[in-house]
């Protein structure tokens, strides 16, 4: 994979970076690029899977697919839901999809208590050559969607009250869980740019399975935070965040 690909998003190509970094490849849930004999050998090794356009954002073109009983598979999309035969499902599979190059990724159960999906934005600026962790945010799915950006009904939430009302964590579960996540973030930023070296900041979307696992869903390289940190009832990170972008210009 070419690492001189400056600025052109491909989620692909940054999984591939990180699943090839010891350090942070046990975070990359298995990705590869959508085609049919990839599609097979995941949809049998996995309960369920993501499929996303490669350079998608705002959660455009995500599906995902559930394997239930008697060969059927849910797929869902942000705003449908279909059941398909395992016989129809490459085909139905390659016509959602056609016309754009797409991602299979293994899903993540990062889901709170009462099983809405959740992620996490991490937001990372290089100060002063440093790589640093400007701010964490929850995402919080609304009930029974599979994404949870705010463009589809998602909320924005502190990670405080993500961590305490939502998954039950205790104080030291908590404290432990930040310290973890920022090593991680650290280390995998610091990664993806040498991919683009120019580029001061990343944010890094995050998910958490059942286990405290961590799992790492992409790495935006052009992170907005109108849509995240500027809705939180608290704006403290989002002018951390703002003011940390005036001294890394
Ligand atoms: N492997 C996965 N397992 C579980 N959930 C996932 C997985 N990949 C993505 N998601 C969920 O799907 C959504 C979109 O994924 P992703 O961030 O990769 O795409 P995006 O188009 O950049 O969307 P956004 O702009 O909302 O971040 C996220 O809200 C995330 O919670
Ligand atoms: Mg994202």
């Amino acid at each position: 994979m070419a690492i001189e690909k400056h600025h052109v998003k491909s989620k692909l190509a940054v999984a591939y970076q990180l699943i090839h970094t010891p350090e942070v490849s046990g975070h990359i849930p298995e990705t590869e690029l959508l085609r049919e004999s990839a599609f097979h050998r995941m949809i049998k090794k996995y309960d369920a899977i993501y499929l996303k356009p490669d350079q998608g954002r705002k959660s455009r073109g995500v599906f995902r697919i559930e394997k239930l009983k008697n060969n059927e598979f849910q797929l869902r999309s942000g705003t449908s839901t279909t059941y398909v035969h395992s016989k129809d499902l490459w085909n139905k599979v390659k016509s959602k999809t056609e016309g754009s190059r797409y991602i299979i990724q293994r899903a993540i159960d990062s889901v709170t208590k009462d099983g809405r999906h959740f992620d996490l934005r991490c937001h990372s600026l290089r100060v002063n050559g440093k790589w640093k962790v400007g701010g964490i945010c929850g995402r919080l799915g609304e009930k029974g969607s599979i994404v949870t950006t705010s463009h589809y009904g998602g909320t924005p939430i502190l990670l405080d009250t993500l961590f305490t009302k939502h998954l039950k964590y205790t104080n030291k579960e908590k404290t432990e869980m930040k310290r973890r996540l920022e090593r991680c973030v650290v280390k995998s930023v610091r990664h993806v740019s040498r991919m683009y070296p120019s580029l001061k900041e990343f944010a890094v979307d995050i998910g958490i399975d059942r286990r405290k696992r961590i799992w790492i869903f992409e790495v935006n390289i052009e992170p907005l935070i109108r849509g995240n940190f500027k809705m939180l009832p608290d704006l403290t990170l989002y002018r951390k965040i703002k003011r940390l972008r005036k001294i890394a210009k």
